[in-house]
């Protein structure tokens, strides 16, 4: 069950890497108001998702201890936000820099959280 947990965490930390690597593909048109929600962006969070309420189910059900509740149902909220944000934008050409900086920023402090929140 470890070994799921392990593979899962890989899962976990790629769709990071996706959700915050297809933002700051986008960070050099924000001088110029010329950004997007890219694939990497939608595709990183639904992962995000995924990879996390799996994560979930298998340190509950198959481990022998809990996860913490709230720093997850924190994660959960702010990532919910996210999710409203990039799929509610994803068919436009250009999103607002203000709209583009939330999710920069909702990305950051949930990695943040996941990291010093112990
Ligand atoms: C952008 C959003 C998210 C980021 C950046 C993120 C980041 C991380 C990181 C870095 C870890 C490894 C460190 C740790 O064990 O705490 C982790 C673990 C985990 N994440 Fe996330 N996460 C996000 C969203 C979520 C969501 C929405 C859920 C639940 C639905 C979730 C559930 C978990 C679980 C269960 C673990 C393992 C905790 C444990 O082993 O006790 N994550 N996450």
């Amino acid at each position: 069950m470890d070994v799921l947990r392990q593979i899962l965490l890989v899962l976990h930390i790629v769709g990071i890497g996706s959700l915050l690597g297809g933002f700051l593909t986008q960070m050099s048109g924000l001088r110029t108001g010329a950004v997007r929600v890219v694939p990497a962006m939608t595709h990183g969070a639904l992962t995000m998702l995924v990879t996390g309420a799996a994560l979930v189910a298998v340190v509950q059900s198959g481990l022998d201890r809990d996860v913490d509740n709230a720093k997850i149902g924190t994660k959960m909220v702010i990532l919910l936000a996210i999710l409203l944000l990039v799929w509610g934008n994803r068919t436009r050409d250009r999103v607002s820099v203000s709209v583009f900086g939330a999710i920069g920023a909702l990305t950051v402090a949930n990695i943040a959280i996941a990291v010093m929140w112990t």
